[in-house]
């Protein structure tokens, strides 16, 4: 969707920016591991389909994106915005007849990104961008039973197991924004500071020719 197409979203480890043409061979190199493949239940995909399936991403109104950025390295203004990216966090809107129910997806692509933190936190960033500016009040999360860490990062933000399907492996995990989780979301939100992307992409090439 075009919501974001524009939005930087500044945490503490990571600053979210939109899926653009830019980012794509990198998430393409990324994509060719087998482990990956096998832990996000994704089918290969040659450039071009990458590139179609970028577009796809920023076109339909069913799909939000943001890739991840490694805060600490994209504040030196002379390291490329490619060079910092360590993985992508979804939101899809999955039920036509209900805007308001929305699957999320994360992955950080990195290994060496994982385990510091990083997937909770983009999680909860995307948890408050889908509650604050798209209307979701229900979240659903489809995970490979085999997936522990995954299951184990949900299960600690709040979600539980809503049913179990043997025949693809893979468990939905589920959290409905009430009250309470609302106000515990909301509580997160300070930690992201919303700026225009543009901009900040356009200071950062100034510096870096300075
Ligand atoms: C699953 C994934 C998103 C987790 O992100 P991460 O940055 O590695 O995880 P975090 O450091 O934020 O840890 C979050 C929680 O995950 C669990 N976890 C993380 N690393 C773990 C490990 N090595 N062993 C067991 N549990 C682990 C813990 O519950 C942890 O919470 P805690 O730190 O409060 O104990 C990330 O590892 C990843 O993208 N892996 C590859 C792709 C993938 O599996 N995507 C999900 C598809 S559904």
């Amino acid at each position: 969707m075009k919501i974001n197409e524009n939005t930087l979203l500044e945490g503490h480890a990571v600053v979210l920016v939109p899926y653009n043409e830019n980012h794509v061979p990198r998430y393409h190199e990324w994509m060719k591991s087998p482990e990956l493949q096998q832990l996000t239940a994704s089918e290969p995909l040659t450039l071009e389909q990458e590139y179609d399936m970028q577009r796809s991403w920023r076109e339909d109104t069913d799909k939000c994106t943001f890739i991840i950025l490694d805060k600490q390295r994209w504040a030196d203004p002379s390291v490329e915005e490619e060079q910092c990216m360590v993985g992508d966090v979804n939101i899809f809107l999955t039920d036509p007849t209900d805007p308001s129910l929305a699957e999320l997806e994360v992955m950080i692509a990195e290994p060496s990104h994982r385990g510091r933190g990083i997937g909770k936190e983009v999680t909860r960033m995307m948890m408050c961008y889908g509650v604050s500016k798209l209307g979701v009040n229900k979240f659903q999360a489809k995970i490979g039973l085999d997936n522990e860490i995954s299951i184990g990062m949900f299960k600690k933000l709040h979600f539980h197991e809503a049913s179990v399907c043997k025949v693809f492996k893979e468990v939905t995990l589920e959290m409905a924004v009430d009250e309470c989780a609302r106000t515990r979301m909301l509580g997160d939100a300070p930690l992201a500071k919303e700026r225009d992307y543009r901009q900040a992409r356009g200071n950062r090439r100034e510096q870096a020719s300075q």
